[in-house]
């Protein structure tokens, strides 16, 4: 008898040729299948186990197809979403953009807030979990971005608080006649010459324009933070994901622009991921 267990092992061993994480994406595929958390897959080892699907899933995992493609959601900041090609899936560093929005919110429960490059809206939706009266206008240029934004806002029954707006960064909202509290973003940050050197997992699936900024990785943000002060209410936050290594120059562009204290938020490797600021008087 093939029991659950020998068929995460068999899988885990063929998953290491592609896989950094092949146990816990063995896992994942078999969890899903069987409909159980994965925490919860141990006491299913022993159980006998024949299902032909698993082996779909392991061959679709060889091919290099993220876990949460094949699984078609994925888990942000404890909120269950849809997930597909090409839109980015959602990352744990970006839970950390999430946080530094939270902090801030504590002397402000009503923000008006704008998520830009909101891909699955999982920032966006994230905030308005948290965050019950909150108001969230959530802006990509991408039609498959906004469809599944669209899918989870519905899921979570959100939509009466999640706007949903197509443009380039701040067109898609017009002319800065509205004020926002916050204006949030993980933005594409990627340098054009790293995009062949990315993982295929990445590199193979999701949409290059989720990931690659120019040659300096900085063309988003540098925008986002030219234009953030005209859509920014006094004391407002402005709070951007960044890439390895960019600290110094977000911070820079955002003295430029004319915040004055840029404050950074590590990722749990210790790396500086978040740069965020306030727009003084
Ligand atoms: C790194 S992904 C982030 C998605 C999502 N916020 C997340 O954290 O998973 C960047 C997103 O920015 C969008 N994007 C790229 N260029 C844009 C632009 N000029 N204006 C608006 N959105 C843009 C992409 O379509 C993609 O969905």
């Amino acid at each position: 008898m093939t029991t659950v267990q020998d068929r995460i092992e068999e899988a885990a061993q063929v998953l290491a040729e592609v896989s950094d994480t092949p146990r816990a994406d063995a896992e994942f595929l078999m969890a899903h299948l069987l409909n159980v958390p994965r925490a919860k897959l141990p006491l299913c080892f022993n159980d006998a186990f024949d299902t032909p699907e698993f082996q779909i899933f392991v061959e679709r995992r060889l091919a290099c197809e993220p876990v949460p493609y094949i699984l078609g959601e994925w888990e942000f900041f404890s909120l269950p979403l849809k997930t597909r090609a090409p839109v980015l899936v959602p990352r744990p560093e970006t839970e950390h953009l999430v946080e530094v929005v939270l902090h801030w919110a504590q002397n402000n429960t009503a923000p008006n807030i704008l998520d830009l490059c909101t891909g699955s809206g999982c920032v966006a939706l994230a905030l308005a979990m948290n965050l019950r009266h909150a108001c969230v206008t959530a802006t990509d240029i991408s039609d498959d971005a906004l469809a599944l934004a669209n899918e989870n806002i519905n899921l979570h029954n959100l939509d009466q608080r999640v706007t949903i707006r197509k443009g380039d960064l701040f067109d898609a909202i017009g002319p800065a006649q509205q004020r926002f509290d916050v204006i949030c973003a993980n933005p594409p940050y990627v340098e054009d010459g790293e995009f062949p050197g990315l993982s295929p997992t990445i590199r193979l699936y999701e949409d290059p324009r989720a990931l690659v900024a120019g040659g300096d990785g900085l063309d988003i943000v540098r925008r986002i933070v030219e234009v953030a002060p005209q859509y920014l209410a006094e004391d407002g936050l402005l709070a951007l994901e960044m890439g390895e290594r960019q600290y110094d120059a977000v911070a820079a562009l955002m003295q430029a622009a004319g915040f004055r204290d840029v404050s950074a938020q590590d990722d749990l490797a210790g790396i500086r991921r978040i740069a965020y600021t306030t727009k003084g008087k």
